[in-house]
């Protein structure tokens, strides 16, 4: 029912307004029904759902991918909407205009979303101190963090210096955003050297602070298929908790909607097959000891099980979530309930514990 109205929602307005104006006014109408608490009577993901991972509990294996929430503004209401977790950003440590508008685009007869958002984001501050609020609840956030368009290839290890100095304090976990396609130069750090750089700066941060944060990277789908298994053997060398796969792609090939800017990367169907196959190389290469989160083209609890079988402890999704409106988390934790509950392990043994 959810489903059918959101349906008519979406053709009768929605669509009828610009991408980020629709997806601001979501956020918006979520944060206030999450303020007034009507979103708790949606009750809990079912605990069969929970995934121990990352030293963390996840309520369900289902997040909300980077993006949905740039700016902190409501992360608690996504988790109310059935979301185990929300990866806040990606954040810069100062406030980012962004590319000019319009730089989001419907591709609805693909299933997917174009952008070239180029990381608008309130900073490092503004988002600590929204954090910094955060009320407790099973709802795990991670902090998604990328290098400024001002930042020179030089400067990148310092600009996620500066944001996890942060943000550290507020994060359960930290993801270096190496592969968005709308920062130039960004997609350069996924090389072994760049990377290493970044993750020995971010390392020194979290010891001046005192702090053990689960620290992973994400990566593009456009890599060669010998550049994901050197990020992943880079990830292993250097003991991080885990990788990230994937970002958008800029490949355009097979897309059937009419007028596809140029600029930017795509999300959401069109990127399913290749997110999935980076996911299956990355398991073949690191076997379960990395953390794999897997996000691409999930559009169905269907989506979910696939990536979770193929080796994904967690999975995320942005495109699905907006194509499917605020009632899909909700529907795909009850699909995904009810087919673990079908292939439940006999008594004695922890479901939570598939991490
Ligand atoms: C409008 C939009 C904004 C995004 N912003 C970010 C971002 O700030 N940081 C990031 O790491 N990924 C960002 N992404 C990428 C998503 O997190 C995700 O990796 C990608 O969209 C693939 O997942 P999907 O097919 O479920 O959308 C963005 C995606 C979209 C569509």
């Amino acid at each position: 029912m959810g489903a059918v109205l959101y349906r008519l929602l979406y053709t009768l307005v929605l669509r009828r307004i610009p991408p980020e104006t629709a997806h601001r006014l979501a956020a918006r109408g979520v944060a206030l029904a999450g303020r007034a608490g009507l979103l708790r009577l949606l009750g809990r993901p079912d605990p069969v759902l929970a995934v121990d991972a990352l030293g963390l509990r996840f309520p369900s294996p289902l997040g909300a991918a980077a993006g949905v929430d740039k700016d902190a503004s409501w992360y608690e209401g996504l988790g109310a909407l059935g979301f185990g977790a929300v990866e806040v950003g990606t954040v810069t440590p100062l406030p980012q205009e962004g590319n000019p508008r319009p730089r989001v685009a419907r591709l609805t007869a693909d299933r997917a979303l174009q952008n070239s958002m180029g990381f608008p984001n309130p900073g490092a501050d503004a988002v600590a101190r929204r954090l910094a609020g955060r009320r407790p609840g099973p709802t795990v956030v991670g902090v998604n963090v990328g290098r400024s368009k001002a930042a020179t290839a030089e400067q990148a290890a310092e600009d996620y210096r500066a944001t996890v100095r942060r943000l550290a304090p507020h994060a359960d976990y930290l993801v270096l955003n190496v592969s968005s396609p709308n920062t130039p130069g960004l997609r350069d750090l996924q090389a072994v050297a760049p990377l290493r750089g970044i993750v020995a700066a971010v390392r020194e941060a979290l010891a001046e602070l005192g702090l053990d944060r689960p620290v992973l990277v994400k990566i593009a789908p456009d890599l060669a298929d010998e550049d994901v298994d050197a990020v992943a053997d880079l990830a292993l060398e250097l003991t991080l908790a885990g990788i990230v796969a994937t970002n958008t792609t800029v490949v355009r090939t097979g897309l059937r909607s009419p007028g596809v800017p140029l600029a930017g990367g795509v999300s959401g169907a069109p990127l399913k097959a290749r997110s999935l196959a980076v996911l299956r190389r990355l398991r073949a290469r690191a076997g379960d000891r990395l953390v794999l989160v897997s996000v691409g083209g999930v559009e169905s609890a269907g989506d979910v099980w696939e990536r979770l079988e193929a080796g994904a402890t967690l999975v995320q999704a942005y495109t699905g979530f907006v194509y499917g409106g605020p009632g899909w988390p909700r529907r795909v934790n009850r699909e995904l309930a009810r087919r673990l509950r079908a292939a439940t392990p006999p008594a004695g043994v922890e479901p939570a514990s598939r991490a």
